[in-house]
């Protein structure tokens, strides 16, 4: 497993101090839902099974990285972190644990002083998962440093690797965000370049009927989920359907593929939906067991199975893991689904609250 931070590792990216001016660098990333889930993970995170998301638009996460360098000689990590534009300790020390793995590849982290400062699209207590644009818009800081100073990432295909690579040692599920409208990740013999090193672009095979996909956010419940993500991965390790589990993931993988090649919209709602489930039925047969479903994920659920026997229309749903639902769905018909979700679903969201969101075009430097 070390092979693989050793394979970026550059003792070369040392800077200048002396020569070395102050600046800034900014990006904005968003955050993605997952069709097929990683959801199990061995070694330094990699996924027990491929997985494909669609990169989102509105839900992001925009991180500012400010640098100088060092007066002491100090070979800590030295940072100040801002979240929503107040220090926060808690969020700092994570940060500065993610780059302490991360001095093999980036032997500068040691040099600088640095500043980060970190917001969200959306409320920071609306329950979304936000490991995922945070943790990648780091990476492509960092990156973005890589290039600017030393000039060695010129090429956007080798930055892309390398802040997917990078954000997948911050967060797994982070290294899909770098790609614009869809992207995969995990070994598979379906997919030319699929690695469990970082993710790749699915763009140029997505049917275009996908690139304009609507994922609108139903937020059931705001609160803290009990259960994190990290340690529900780790629950899978004692999970008596793991094995089945990540071949059921692998034969659904590929089938969701040819979906989102030929724009197949039915196939493609079908697995989406069973992955969702499938994903709450590990929790439920992790030991202890859990459920992070709220009694209105299910009402939802129900009524969306309705709208679709009532209408044929294509309307999907998919979930993280907590209890809010996605609402995965074609452009044309976005007119319908929202009248819908503002008359019949709305009052199932804590506070009423939901969020308009679609497919993506990928991260931008800001
Ligand atoms: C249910 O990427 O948040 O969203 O790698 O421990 O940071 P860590 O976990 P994380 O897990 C995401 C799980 C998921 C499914 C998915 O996005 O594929």
């Amino acid at each position: 497993m070390e092979k693989q931070v050793l394979d970026f590792r550059n003792p070369k990216l040392v800077v200048d101090s002396s020569n070395l001016e102050e600046g800034e660098i900014k990006w904005r990333s968003p955050s993605n839902i997952a069709i097929i889930k990683y959801w199990g993970k061995f070694g330094i995170q990699y996924p027990q099974n491929p997985s494909v998301s669609f990169t989102l638009e509105n839900a992001y996460t925009e991180t500012s990285f400010s640098y100088s360098t060092k007066k002491n000689i100090e070979k800590n990590i030295e940072l100040d972190f801002y979240f929503n534009g107040e220090v926060n300790v808690p969020f700092g020390e994570k940060v500065i644990k993610y780059f302490e793995k991360l001095v093999p590849v980036f032997p500068f982290l040691r040099q600088l002083k640095m500043t980060i400062r970190s917001s969200n699209s959306f409320p920071h207590s609306a329950g979304i998962a936000s490991s995922a644009s945070a943790m990648s818009a780091l990476a492509l800081c960092l990156c973005s440093f890589e290039d600017r100073v030393f000039g060695t990432l010129s090429d956007i295909d080798e930055f892309r690797r390398k802040a997917s690579y990078l954000s997948r040692l911050g967060s797994g599920s982070a290294c899909r965000s770098i790609y614009e409208h869809a992207a995969i990740w995990g070994e598979s013999g379906e997919v030319d370049g699929a690695t469990n090193d970082y993710a790749i672009p699915f763009s140029e095979s997505l049917h275009p009927v996908f690139k304009t996909f609507h994922d609108d956010i139903l937020i059931i419940s705001k609160g803290e989920k009990s259960v994190s993500s990290t340690i529900g991965h780790g629950m899978m390790d004692g999970n008596i359907y793991a094995n089945s589990r990540y071949q059921q993931a692998r034969q659904r993988f590929h089938d969701v593929l040819i979906a989102l090649r030929q724009g197949d919209l039915e196939s493609f709602g079908r697995i989406a939906e069973g992955e969702a489930l499938t994903l709450h039925a590990l929790m439920m047969t992790s030991y202890p067991p859990y459920i992070l479903m709220k009694p209105n994920t299910l009402v939802v659920i129900r009524k969306i199975q309705e709208y679709r026997k009532r209408t044929n229309q294509p309307l999907y749903f998919s979930l993280d893991a907590g209890p809010n639902l996605h609402l995965l769905y074609p452009d044309e018909i976005v007119g319908d689904v929202q009248n819908f979700i503002e008359s019949e679903l709305k009052q199932y969201c804590e506070d009423g609250q939901w969020i308009k969101d679609k497919v993506g075009g990928g991260p931008l430097e800001v």
